[in-house]
């Protein structure tokens, strides 16, 4: 007799208590979840470490698990997968991609490098394995003024792909850089004129914000770091609200850490939801369950340039 073959149904059938499902495969599979701040909630509560972008490198550089199951974008799981070349990557949707980093494809970006020879290439997180492989260091939000505060004052720096996080560092650290006109679809739809409504009908609350939000919004911005640095500033203000304007995701951990506080997100142009990130907003708790129990989708890449890639990575881990 054969065995039937198990309908597909059935092979991806959902368990119903899918906390106690990913707690067991994590043991099985000796994996460790690593998340965003701009995951689901569950996702968030079922990770066994939630971060910005450098605290999440950070992680992936210094796991002893076999399996990086990473609850973020692509280029987040690319990264680990390039710090981790013996272990399996596995992000939740494989289409969890991110417009930041579509904005600056390799092609493009090799020429915009050409043309601009003797600069040294410092490169933010949010860009593609290639992107990585053509720089000279990576930053993240949390780190990127150190990083180009470290450079010699006469060495002309491109800054790649954000604008506006690289106008951001240019102020910071009185530099001029060559600025890649890319930009995060997320953080450009906050609108000024609602977040100025917003403050005069709480003006007990503060402004914090993302540098990758428009010079316009971070003008108001009483605060301007990375999620994690948000999330601290909101613990130790003594403000009672705030007006948050990145990816409303954060606000869990907010509310969490300071339950007693008002977190109100920054509303976004027109009347949508586009200020949640939809590329973050693909993985779910089920997806996560299912890549896990599948081993799939898992992240791939080629070894040249996972190794051109390691290098700006490294570096940015020493300057951290
Ligand atoms: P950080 O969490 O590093 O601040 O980055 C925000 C972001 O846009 C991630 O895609
Ligand atoms: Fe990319 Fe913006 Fe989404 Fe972050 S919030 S992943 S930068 S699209």
């Amino acid at each position: 007799m054969f065995a039937t073959a198990q309908p597909i149904s059935k092979i991806n059938s959902i368990p119903n208590d899918l906390f106690a499902a990913i707690r067991k495969l994590k043991k099985d599979l000796n994996a460790v979840i690593i998340a965003h701040y701009y995951q689901d909630s569950d996702i968030q509560d079922i990770a066994d470490y939630i971060g910005d972008s450098l605290g999440l490198s950070q992680k992936a550089a210094n796991t002893n698990a076999d399996v990086i199951v990473f609850a973020g974008v692509h280029f987040m799981a690319e990264t680990a997968k390039i710090l981790n070349p013996d272990k399996i990557v596995l992000l939740p949707d494989l289409n969890a991609g991110c417009s930041l980093a579509d904005s600056c494809p390799p092609k493009e970006f090799k020429a915009f490098k050409e043309a601009h020879p003797n600069h040294i290439v410092v490169s933010y997180i949010n860009c593609s394995a290639e992107i990585k492989a053509m720089s000279d260091i990576i930053c993240t939000s949390s780190n990127a003024v150190k990083i180009v505060n470290q450079i010699p004052q006469d060495q002309p720096i491109i800054f790649a792909p954000d604008r506006n996080l690289g106008r951001y560092v240019a102020e910071q650290t009185n530099r001029d850089l060559v600025l890649w006109q890319g930009s995060c679809i997320v953080h450009e739809t906050f609108s000024e004129k609602k977040i100025i409504q917003l403050q005069i009908q709480h003006p007990e609350a503060e402004i914090i914000a993302h540098p990758e939000c428009e010079p316009a919004v971070l003008n108001h911005a009483k605060y301007i770091g990375s999620t994690t640095a948000l999330l601290k500033y909101s613990q130790n203000s003594n403000s009672p609200a705030f007006i948050v304007a990145t990816e409303p995701g954060i606000i869990h951990q907010m509310e969490k850490a300071a339950p007693d506080k008002k977190f109100i997100p920054a509303p976004a142009m027109n009347n949508c939801a586009c200020n949640e990130c939809p590329h973050m907003r693909l993985n779910t708790l089920e997806k996560l369950y299912l890549a896990m129990k599948n081993k799939t989708p898992e992240i791939t890449l080629p070894e040249d340039i996972r190794i051109a890639a390691l290098k700006p990575i490294q570096r940015m881990l020493e300057m951290s």
